[in-house]
């Protein structure tokens, strides 16, 4: 069994693979490091591989002239990201960075085309995983448009709790939250901004804060909508 076995089997769109299919993978995988701050991706680059996150984070997003940010969607490790451009041979579509010292793993196009020819599970669970990543741009697209910023900041706690939060009996309990301007960057608006939400919703108490940790309690969790008024 070789060295990446276990991350690959955590790995969403490996997930389906047998042991053959495993082993075919880990021949074709090349492990690169990039340190915190490092664009792995450039938006409008050509690319010509896939890659898989092993250890650190990294986030996709796209630059504004202004040199403002909009981050598209945060990776940790067991994601992967770059697929685009493999599958439509146009530029890379958004910038993807390093937020931490991270650690790759590296599937050059021609490998990825031959794997999934071999392989097309691989190519229906990478379809399965986009399909998931349109709901959630959609979900998205339609915060921006029907909720005031209190209501995005919400809508993304409860997406960050889902996905990286630990059931507690006072709520869920978000470990490493994003900070305050990346949670901005994500919604739309302004660092102050997403302070101020976080502020009242913690006297509120709807959730309670500690540093990076969060705890989102049980009233907040439940509540459908939240706005402004609400607070
Ligand atoms: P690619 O266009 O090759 O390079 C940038 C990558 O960022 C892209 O492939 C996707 O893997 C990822 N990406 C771009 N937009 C999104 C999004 N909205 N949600 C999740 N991942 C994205």
């Amino acid at each position: 069994m070789g060295k990446y076995r276990d991350l690959l089997k955590n790995v969403s769109i490996f997930a389906e693979l047998d042991e053959p299919g495993l082993d075919d993978l880990e021949r074709l995988l090349i492990p690169r490091s990039y340190s915190k701050d490092s664009i792995i991706v450039g938006h409008e680059e050509e690319g010509d591989s896939l890659y898989i996150i092993s250890k650190g984070k990294a986030k996709a997003g796209l630059l504004g002239e202004s040199g403002r940010e909009v981050i598209l969607y945060l990776f940790k490790p067991g994601d992967f990201f770059g697929e685009m451009s493999l599958l439509d041979d146009e530029p890379r579509s958004a910038n993807v960075q390093a937020v931490e010292d991270t650690e790759v793993l590296v599937l050059k196009r021609d490998s990825f085309h031959r794997h999934i020819r071999e392989y097309p599970q691989t190519a229906l669970s990478i379809l399965k995983e986009m399909s998931r990543r349109l709901r959630r741009a959609d979900g998205i697209i339609g915060s921006l448009a029907l909720l005031d910023v209190y209501g995005r900041v919400a809508r993304l706690l409860r997406e960050l709790a889902e996905r990286d939060g630990t059931e507690t009996e006072e709520g869920i309990l978000i470990r490493e939250r994003p900070t305050q301007q990346d949670i901005a960057a994500m919604i739309g608006t302004s660092r102050e901004t997403v302070s101020r939400a976080l502020s009242d919703f913690a006297r509120r108490g709807f959730v309670e804060m500690s540093g990076r940790s969060i705890l989102l309690r049980h009233n907040f969790l439940r509540s459908g909508e939240i706005s402004r008024s609400d607070v």
